[in-house]
């Protein structure tokens, strides 16, 4: 890959939605597939895409590498409004997806279920809700090959830059990945929360950290 790259950061359009659903799909497990946690492609993306892709587009963002989709961002302003859409509209349409699929009885996915479902009952899903002081949230997600290159530091900017003009006062994310925390605290992120989740164990052979961080930006 050449040294210099040019590299464009432009709101995201409905012709990028496959290559935002693979760049997620593809970078779901600490920056690894989730194929390795989750078989079953269409359901999970959908899980992990939908929302941002079909509801809230406008506060997306991509990063083209001669044309090339190398990274996105995508948010979402107030995350009480994604998690009501979420339940309400995504979530049935999602289940009768994955019982037609027939991915929940795929033994790999009933495992990383079961998981989930262990944490819940340990109570490691209980955080502080932060959305009166970020309401915003963001997943960013940077191709393998094009990392440590500054495109995510762009697709940063443009996001933060956005929600101000938009009036938000704050934004939050959710990490498991070490190497994410880093690149946010370069960002100006501080850390609100940090936990523990085991439902990856399967696959990671390891209890890994959850952190929350926050940026206020009014
Ligand atoms: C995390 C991620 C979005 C960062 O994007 P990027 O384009 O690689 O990051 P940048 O090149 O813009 O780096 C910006 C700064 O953050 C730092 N940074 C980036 N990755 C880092 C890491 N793994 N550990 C520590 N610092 C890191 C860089 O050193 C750089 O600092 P500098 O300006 O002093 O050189 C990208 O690497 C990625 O998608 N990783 C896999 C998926 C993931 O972890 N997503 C985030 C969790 S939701």
């Amino acid at each position: 890959m050449p040294e210099n790259l040019e590299v464009k950061i432009r709101k995201f359009e409905p012709r990028d939605t496959q290559n935002v659903r693979r760049i997620i799909h593809d970078t779901a497990l600490l920056g690894e597939s989730g194929a390795l946690f989750f078989e079953g492609e269409e359901v999970l993306s959908d899980a992990l895409t939908l929302y941002f892709t079909d509801y809230e587009p406008q506060s997306c963002f991509v990063a083209e590498v001669n044309s090339e989709i190398a990274g996105c961002l995508v948010g979402a302003k107030n995350k009480l409004i994604l998690e009501k859409i979420f339940n309400k509209e995504i979530a049935p349409g999602l289940f009768c997806k994955a019982i037609k699929t027939g991915v929940l009885a795929n033994k790999k996915n009933i495992i990383f279920i079961l998981g989930c479902l262990w944490d819940a009952i340990r109570g490691r899903f209980i955080a502080p809700d932060f959305s009166r002081d970020y309401p915003a949230i963001l997943h960013i997600n940077v191709r393998n090959g094009f990392r440590g290159r500054d495109i995510g530091s762009k697709l940063m900017e443009s996001y933060l830059n956005y929600l101000r003009q938009e009036g938000v006062l704050g934004v939050h994310l959710a990490t498991m990945s070490e190497a994410g925390a880093g690149f946010f605290l370069k960002q100006g992120f501080k850390l609100l929360f940090a936990s523990k989740r085991s439902y990856f164990r399967p696959v990671l052979h390891k209890v890994v950290p959850l952190y929350i961080y926050g940026m206020k930006l009014a």
